[in-house]
C-alpha cells in the first residue's frame, strides 16, 4: 500500500445544464457543461481514525434563505465528512483519518453543483493525501454517497460533469459520455440571488411524475429528443437552433413548477435584449438561468438588462479538464 503524503490539494469545478435538468431523474439524457468556478480541498493524513472538516466559507456563501434559517454547520458538513470517511473506506483505510480544509468559488444552492464540487474535491484530494490517484469513474461512485445525502435521488450529473470535465451527454451513472465540439457557444451566466435547496424540487418532481404519469411521460419523450438535438446543434455550431431549444426546454420546466418568477422575468428579458436563447439551468426554485449570446456586444446589453432587473450576471467558460490533484499543500487555484 502506497505511503500517505502529509499533504494533498484538488481542484473540482462546477457546472452548467444545457438540457435535460429533473428531466433526467426520470429518464431522459441530459447535456452538461464543466465550468471554470471551482471548488478546492486540500486534506492532510492522520494517524487518529478522525475526521475533520472545515469550511467558514460554506456559510459566509450561503443564500438568503438557508441564511435566515441558521443552518447547523455540523449537518451542513456532514455530506462533506461522508465524502471523507467513503474514499478512505474505499482505500481499505477503514482506522485512519483525515483533515480536509474546503474553499468553494461556486455560489451555493444556485444550481452551478456546488455540493458536487465540493465532494468530488473531498475525494480526490483525500485518497491523494494516503498516496493513491483514484481513477475518474471510482472518485463518482464515491461521489454518490454525499450527493444522495444532500439531494435525496439524484441523477448523478453533477458529480460526473465535476469529475471528468468538459461538455457531458449523462444518461446514467454508467452512460456518460464527454463531447467534443469545434467551438462552445458564449453563455452568460445569471444568478437570481434567491437560493433553495435540490432536494425538494427533485422530490416535488418525483411526485408530479407519480401523480400524472401520461402527462409526464410524453414530456421525458420530449426532453430526450430536446438533449439529442442540443448535442447536434453544439456538433454543427448552430446557435440559432440551439437557442430554440434551449428555449423549449425552459418552457417545459415551467410547466413541471422548478422555475421561480426571478427566474422566468429574467429568461424573458434576455430574449428581448436579443440573446438567441435562455433557460433556467439546474434545479431551479431561483438558482441561475442561461442566456446564449452571439457576440461580446450582446453579451453586454443582456448583461445590463439583467443587472437593472436585480439579477448578477457573469461570463464562464468551460472547464475542459474536471477534477484534478496534486500531492503538496498548493490548492490548485
Ligand atoms: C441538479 O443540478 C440537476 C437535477 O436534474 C437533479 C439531478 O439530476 O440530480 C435537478
Amino acid at each position: 500500500m502506497a505511503k500517505p503524503s502529509l499533504y494533498a490539494s484538488a481542484r473540482a469545478p462546477g457546472k452548467l445544464i444545457l438540457a435535460g435538468e429533473h428531466f433526467v431523474v426520470l429518464g431522459s439524457p441530459a447535456v452538461s457543461m464543466a465550468i471554470n468556478l471551482y471548488a478546492f480541498a486540500t486534506a492532510q493524513a492522520t494517524a487518529e481514525a478522525e475526521l475533520k472538516v472545515e469550511a467558514n466559507i460554506l456559510l459566509a456563501t450561503l443564500g438568503d434563505a438557508e441564511r435566515k434559517s441558521r443552518p447547523d454547520t455540523k449537518e451542513l458538513l456532514e455530506p462533506f465528512r461522508l465524502a471523507a470517511r467513503e474514499s478512505l473506506d474505499s482505500l481499505g483505510r477503514k482506522r485512519k483519518g483525515v483533515s480536509v480544509e474546503i474553499e468553494c468559488q461556486i455560489p451555493i444552492g444556485a444550481g452551478l453543483g456546488s455540493s458536487a464540487a465540493t465532494a468530488v474535491a473531498i475525494i480526490a484530494a483525500t485518497s491523494r493525501a494516503y498516496g493513491a490517484t483514484m481513477d475518474k469513474s471510482r472518485i463518482c461512485q464515491i461521489a454518490f454517497g454525499p450527493e444522495s445525502y444532500l439531494h435525496g435521488s439524484p441523477s448523478g450529473v453533477d458529480h460526473a460533469t465535476s469529475t471528468y470535465g468538459g461538455l457531458i451527454q449523462f444518461s446514467k451513472p454508467d452512460k456518460v459520455t464527454k463531447v467534443r465540439v469545434k467551438r462552445m457557444p458564449s453563455l452568460l451566466v445569471c444568478d437570481t440571488n434567491v437560493h433553495r435547496s435540490t432536494k425538494g424540487l427533485v422530490r416535488s418532481v418525483v411526485k408530479g411524475a407519480k401523480a400524472d404519469s401520461e402527462a409526464y411521460r410524453s414530456r421525458v419523450g420530449e426532453v430526450s429528443e430536446i438533449s439529442k438535438a442540443v448535442l447536434r446543434a453544439l456538433r454543427r455550431s448552430d446557435d440559432v437552433e440551439l437557442g430554440e431549444l434551449m428555449n423549449r426546454n425552459h418552457e417545459l420546466l415551467v410547466e413541471i413548477g422548478v422555475s421561480h418568477p426571478m427566474l422566468d422575468k429574467l429568461v424573458m428579458a434576455a430574449r428581448k435584449a436579443g440573446a438567441l436563447g435562455a433557460k433556467m439551468t439546474g434545479a431551479g426554485g431561483g438558482g441561475c438561468m442561461i442566456a446564449l449570446c452571439e457576440d461580446e456586444q450582446m453579451t453586454s446589453r443582456i448583461g445590463s438588462a439583467l443587472r437593472k432587473l436585480g439579477g448578477s450576471p457573469y461570463l464562464v467558460s468551460i472547464d475542459p479538464t474536471g477534477v484534478v490533484s496534486s500531492t503538496n499543500s498548493t490548492v490548485l487555484k
